[in-house]
């Protein structure tokens, strides 16, 4: 691996790897050094948890990072090409986190540079940190990643964390359900894929039956700012929303996980439920990010 674009690039066993790296991580049993080494942090899209675990993730091993978000105060208001942008970060850092909005962009500065490049996210495509994290959640609170039953809940065609999760857990053998507003279903290409792997998924509405089979439900937001029409996303935007009366029948093994940031898809009142771990999986996110530039960058 010498970057990280896409779940579809990342085999079971680096998967597999990753997970026992962080792991060792937060347990304290390895201790890799990237110090003398500088993390470019290029966030051409807002973001909070995925920029700053980053960061935290550079710092708690040793490194140094600096950071971009947006580009009104970067030459890209000039007319600079990303390319050139990267080309120039490039004789700078050790390594390049990027999001960006263009679907590809990430495989493009892959191509453009010769430092690793890990994908923070690009447009509705893949977010593949993302979903490592969230299997480092699953495998935490379940005890393992193997045949368990997932249902992940609301856009699931502009949020690019369920494309990347979904193809991340097909390799452990899962039952999904897909529930999402008509129009914001999982895309075919990501169905077909599960299909010829031979995973188990079925597309409901009604989320209520489930409750009882699942182990796992993965919230996602609405991706307002995808949408071009603002009257599209207000007849969609309250779809799905979770409440602790929807809860009232789960496992007790059950986790309700959300990548965040949430709006009002999962009410405030479920924070204080057992079955709330949303913010324990963007604490993990450090964890898997410090494991994921050791593994690009060769520290251990
Ligand atoms: N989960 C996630 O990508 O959050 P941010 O957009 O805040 O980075």
């Amino acid at each position: 691996m010498k970057n990280l674009i896409s779940m579809r690039d990342v085999s079971k066993e680096d998967i597999l790897e990753l997970l026992d790296l962080a792991a060792k991580i937060e347990n304290k049993e390895v201790h890799p050094d990237l110090s003398g080494k500088l993390g470019a942090l290029l966030f051409f899209e807002p973001s909070t948890r995925t920029h700053f675990s980053f960061d935290t993730a550079i710092k708690k091993l040793g490194g140094q990072s600096f950071s971009m978000s947006g580009t009104s105060s970067t030459s890209v208001k000039k007319g600079e090409t990303l390319a050139d942008t990267l080309m120039t970060i490039s004789q700078y850092a050790d390594f390049i986190v990027m999001r960006h909005k263009i679907e590809g962009a990430a495989r493009f500065a892959a191509e453009t540079v010769d430092i690793p490049v890990i994908n923070a996210g690009d447009g509705t495509n893949q977010h593949p940190t993302q979903a490592m994290l969230d299997l480092y959640s699953i495998k935490k609170t379940q005890g393992t990643l193997e045949n368990l039953t997932i249902a992940m809940i609301g856009d699931l065609r502009l949020g690019r964390t369920v494309h990347s999760l979904a193809q991340a857990l097909s390799e452990f053998n899962p039952t999904f359900y897909f529930a999402s507003p008509r129009h914001l279903q999982m895309p075919q290409y990501i169905k077909d894929e599960l299909t010829a792997k031979g995973v188990r998924f079925e597309e409901v509405e009604d989320i209520h039956p489930i409750m009882p089979h699942l182990d796992i439900m993965y919230v996602t937001r609405i991706q307002k700012e995808r949408f071009a029409v603002l009257e599209d996303y207000e007849k969609v935007k309250d779809a799905y929303i979770v409440t602790p009366e929807l809860l009232e029948e789960v496992k007790e093994n059950f986790k309700l996980l959300h990548p965040l940031p949430r709006v009002n898809e999962i009410t405030t009142e479920v924070d204080k439920t057992p079955y709330a771990y949303y913010f324990q999986q963007a604490k993990n996110g450090v964890f898997m990010r410090q494991a994921i530039i050791t593994k690009l960058m060769n520290l251990i």
